[in-house]
């Protein structure tokens, strides 16, 4: 819903979505309509079921809840259908390019044959991009609470299909599993030009952060609130305008922030840190990208400037390529010329 010039204005600018995971995507109906396709049964009995169980008190209680519904998962149909449903929402967000997450052990580890995951994301994404112009990149993730050693069978398999994997990420329950115990496999990556990013500093500390940063090299943080709390990482993070993909009505579900009114997004652009909006798992935690905008904005009240910033961050922290990107920055300019010099 649109409640201020500024959201007018977010939902009609082209944007980025740099941080979404595509499992956490997963609506309810089409979780209901593919569980029953494949035969396997939920344990909910309806929609609303479901939703109410979507009450989290931390990370690890929404994660157990998102392992459960990408269960039902089995099928290149599946995991097309899942894609299409989120690029549909993107494009009637206005969103233009997306760098999607996926998380192939969570699907591998039930004996779904990562080549299946792979491709009925990326023929989503194909189609997507000729039907709604959506560009986009497609990050593989590893999941963090599982070993190194596991996250290089991963990579083993992903061989085959690195044409079509852009990036690496680090995700799933991060306290107890710092970035540093994935040297090794991260480091493979970087030898092969692949994009990094990690998960960090959404429950961890900001030791974490800097071991993204110095130990796995990343090019962008996914989240990264909790640098906050240490003005010399901050500083380092505004020098290398490192971005931050930050996810505002996760935060709010996750508990990361007590209310959205306390949310650190004005102070992080007022800070000059490289701030992006995001949805993370839209399905789980009540919205898409503007419904993030709106929720923020709602709250703290934005400016235009402040709007016009989100989306041209989210467009120069993208790993898009600078031809696109001259497109996107273009064109953002021309539709927020009016607002900014209040025509
Ligand atoms: N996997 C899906 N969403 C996540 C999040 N917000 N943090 C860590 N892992 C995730
Ligand atoms: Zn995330």
């Amino acid at each position: 819903m649109q409640h201020s010039k500024a959201s007018e204005l977010f939902a009609k600018l082209p944007k980025a979505e740099l941080h979404l995971h595509i499992e956490g995507s997963f609506e309810p109906k089409l979780m209901f309509e593919i569980a029953q396709r494949n035969q396997i049964e939920l344990p909910y009995k309806s929609v609303e079921e479901i939703r109410a169980a979507y009450e989290f008190n931390s990370l690890q209680d929404f994660l157990d809840i998102y392992y459960a519904g990408m269960s039902v998962l089995q099928h290149t149909q599946d995991y097309y259908d899942l894609t299409m449903a989120y690029l549909k929402k993107s494009h009637a967000d206005n969103v233009k390019h997306v760098e999607i997450f996926f998380d192939p052990q969570g699907h591998t580890e039930r004996g779904v044959p990562f080549e299946t995951v792979i491709t009925g994301i990326h023929s989503a994404l194909e189609d997507g991009q000729a039907k709604f112009g959506i560009s986009f990149k497609l990050i593989m993730s590893y999941l963090r609470h599982l070993s190194e050693e596991d996250a290089f069978k991963t990579w083993e398999e992903a061989q085959h299909h690195l044409s079509i994997i852009d990036g690496i990420g680090l995700d799933s329950s991060e306290v107890g599993h710092p970035p540093s115990k994935f040297k090794n496999v991260f480091a493979e990556a970087k030898a092969k030009g692949l994009k990094l990013v990690a998960h960090a500093g959404e429950e961890g500390p900001p030791e974490y952060v800097y071991e993204a940063l110095d130990i796995l090299e990343i090019d962008r943080v996914d989240h990264g609130n909790r640098s906050l709390e240490d003005t010399d990482l901050v500083q380092r993070l505004v020098h290398e305008q490192k971005t931050l993909t930050v996810c505002p009505l996760s935060n709010l579900k996750l508990c990361v922030v007590s209310d959205m009114k306390d949310h650190p997004l004005r102070k992080m652009l007022e800070m000059g840190l490289a701030a992006t909006i995001n949805s993370d798992d839209p399905s789980y935690f009540g919205g898409y990208m503007n419904a993030n905008f709106n929720a923020v904005d709602k709250a703290l009240d934005l400016t235009l400037e402040e709007t016009v910033l989100l989306a041209r961050n989210s467009v120069t922290g993208s790993f898009a390529e600078l031809d696109r990107q001259k497109e996107l920055l273009q064109e953002i300019e021309a539709i927020s010329a009016p607002y900014l010099h209040n025509v």
